[in-house]
């Protein structure tokens, strides 16, 4: 799916749009130039489960790790990461405890050992727009991107000035999102 991102406030709601579709044990790979909007997607993740403090970039200490009410979710950025082995070290496999939801930006600095998406998303420009293209890699990740999109064909059908596609196609999100159900109570 891909969906057009016009402001900061709207990629925060895509990121909570994310966080209300995705399961207990997702992992997203966040690809997409430096400032683009992935950790800007992630503080709206982190905001719509409940995080009320600060959401810091990772990128000197490659990994915060968040829980809220019981869930562990860990913001990964291997920006700064000089060699993949180094997530050895780090530790990585700890972190991908059943039940965990992780969200990596710049996976491909950590490649072979970045562990496999279930979720890949493109952030682009399109000038102060933002184009987030989304792709599933397992049954969780399909999952989720449905979610998604129910969530937000929910919110387009309700304000059809920003309705420009089919669900597959692109679709504006533009405002606060606010009262859907979530991908777990629908199914
Ligand atoms: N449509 C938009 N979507 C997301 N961010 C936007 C948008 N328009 C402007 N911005 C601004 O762009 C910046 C994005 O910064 P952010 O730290 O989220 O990028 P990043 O992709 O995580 O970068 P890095 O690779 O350096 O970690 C923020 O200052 C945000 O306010
Ligand atoms: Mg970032």
């Amino acid at each position: 799916m891909a969906q057009l991102i016009p402001t900061a406030a709207a990629m925060e709601e895509f990121g909570a749009q994310l966080a209300q579709a995705c399961d207990s044990r997702t992992i997203f790979h966040l690809y997409g130039d430096l400032g683009v909007g992935k950790t800007t997607l992630v503080r709206g993740f982190l905001r719509a489960l409940g995080h009320k403090g600060i959401v810091k970039s990772p990128t000197y200490t490659l990994v915060e790790p968040y829980q809220i009410n019981g869930q562990m979710i860990y913001h990964f950025d291997y920006y700064r990461l000089g060699d993949p082995e180094e997530l050895e070290y780090l530790g990585i496999r700890d972190y991908l405890e059943e039940n965990s939801i992780c969200l990596i930006e710049w996976p491909e600095k950590g490649e072979p050992l970045t562990p496999a998406a279930d979720v890949q998303i493109n952030i682009t420009h399109h000038a102060s727009a933002r184009l987030i293209e989304m792709q599933g890699y397992s049954a969780i990740g399909q999952a989720t991107i449905k979610g998604v999109q129910d969530l937000s064909w929910t919110f387009c059908s309700a304000k059809l000035p920003y309705r420009v596609g089919q669900p597959q196609g692109i679709a504006f999100l533009g405002k606060s999102f606010r009262g859907a159900k979530t991908f777990a109570e629908e199914t």
